[in-house]
């Protein structure tokens, strides 16, 4: 009997959603198969935001966040571009530039894109900064595949070692609505903000493959 409620616990904890406050993911090598994919119960939105905080040293093409579905692989995603200063954003395959990022090597950035499909805009803040906004169109997104580490050009799979993300990633939160300027400045100071409703680094559901490590963020010492 308390084998089986022990075993009932272990379960239960597999499924139930994890706390990650203060901690990374670290992607320690370049993979086509290493990835974090993400769970979420929200299955239809008109509107995102999407907030992390990332450290790498790829000067090559590099995914930041892969979300997809089963119509679109690109159907939020943030991607780095290689050789040219600019971070791209898709929304259901289709793709704007944000340029003079000024993205430094071997530094955490923080990275939010906010979308909506009624007015069809897309922004990008780095490290708390705001683009201009841009028009990008779309419509809802269902059924999402979120994947941290790889991008997908199929519907939860087609990883590319050369667009793969190595380097560290925390804080990974996304809402189905935008959040306003000041909203997303609280999340960059790293003040009381509101948890993401989709995508919750507080509370995330997760399955990791390959070499991908759960550590405690690296603090510097003063
Ligand atoms: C789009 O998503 C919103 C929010 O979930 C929902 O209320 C609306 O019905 C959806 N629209 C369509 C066309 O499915």
């Amino acid at each position: 009997m308390a084998f089986l409620l022990l075993l009932v616990m272990l379960t239960a904890c597999a499924a139930s959603p994890r706390d990650l406050s203060g901690k990374m993911f670290t992607f320690p090598e370049e993979t086509n198969t290493a990835n974090v994919r993400l769970t979420t119960s929200r299955q239809d939105f008109s509107a995102a935001t999407v907030c992390l905080r990332s450290i790498t040293d790829l000067s090559r093409n590099h995914v930041i966040f892969s979300l997809a579905m089963p119509s679109a692989s690109n159907a939020l995603l943030i991607f780095k571009a290689g050789e040219r200063d600019v971070i791209e954003v898709h929304v259901r395959n289709k793709k704007v530039d944000f340029g003079a990022k000024d993205y430094k090597l071997n530094v955490w950035h923080s990275v939010c894109s906010t979308w909506d499909s009624a007015s069809g805009l897309v922004q990008l803040w780095y490290d708390g900064k705001p683009s201009i906004r841009k028009f990008i169109g779309g419509s809802n997104i269902t059924r999402p595949i979120v994947i941290l580490g790889q991008e997908q050009d199929s519907f939860g799979g087609g990883f590319d070692t050369r667009q793969s993300f190595v380097g560290m990633m925390s804080d990974v939160h996304m809402w189905d609505y935008t959040l306003s300027p000041c909203e997303i400045q609280r999340y960059v100071d790293d003040l009381n903000f509101t948890p993401g409703n989709v995508l919750n680094w507080r509370a995330l559901e997760f399955q990791s493959t390959g070499r991908v490590l759960i550590e405690d963020k690296q603090l510097t010492c003063h």
